[in-house]
């Protein structure tokens, strides 16, 4: 576990150059930081953070369609992986999606994503599709997961 538990809130437009940073740092085909200000102002999009010491650490972005929530993107900043961090940010999600009455929350994985599919599948997230060779770049399949919330809680 992360030796200093960091803060977990929902991001707005003033997050979006850290965002778009992070962002980024983890993937080929980041968003730019003007998409992403336009984006965390409306309904239909949803950014949860984690803070550290230096600033924003983690993300994670979903659009919310028709009572259901589609993730884009999770990611932690490489020094704070393997800590805790990308489950405490997803469990935070979840709750925020929970409490807006999201009926169902869904999102595709590569194949081979190991820490990924760990964090989700840990979470409660379930397979209920297979998208083969949809990744161009590696060949890999998308891999699409499932969550619903408890009826009872
Ligand atoms: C996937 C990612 C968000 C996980 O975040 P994290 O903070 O490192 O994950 P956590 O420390 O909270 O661990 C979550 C689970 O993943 C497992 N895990 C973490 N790193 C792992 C690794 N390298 N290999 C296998 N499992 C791993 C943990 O054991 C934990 O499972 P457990 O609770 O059953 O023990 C992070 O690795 C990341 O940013 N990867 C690059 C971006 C990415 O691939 N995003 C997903 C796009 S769909």
């Amino acid at each position: 576990m992360v030796q200093t538990v960091p803060e977990l809130r929902l991001l707005t437009p003033e997050d979006a150059s850290a965002l778009a940073a992070l962002e980024a740092q983890v993937f080929a085909d980041g968003w730019a930081e003007e998409r992403f200000r336009d984006l965390l102002g409306q309904d239909r999009f949803l950014g949860a953070g984690a803070f550290g010491p230096s600033g924003l650490c983690a993300y994670l972005t979903a659009y919310s369609v028709a009572g259901e929530l589609e993730i884009v993107n999770v990611a932690v900043a490489p020094p704070f992986r393997g800590q805790g961090v990308g489950r405490a940010l997803l469990r935070f999600f979840l709750e925020q999606g929970r409490a807006r009455g999201a009926g169902r929350v869904v999102l595709e994985v590569r194949s081979r994503n190991a820490p990924a599919l760990a964090l989700y599948t840990g979470s409660g997230f379930v397979q209920v599709g297979v998208r083969k060779r949809y990744y161009a770049d590696s060949g890999e399949d998308a891999l699409v997961l499932e969550w619903t919330p408890c009826p009872d809680s």
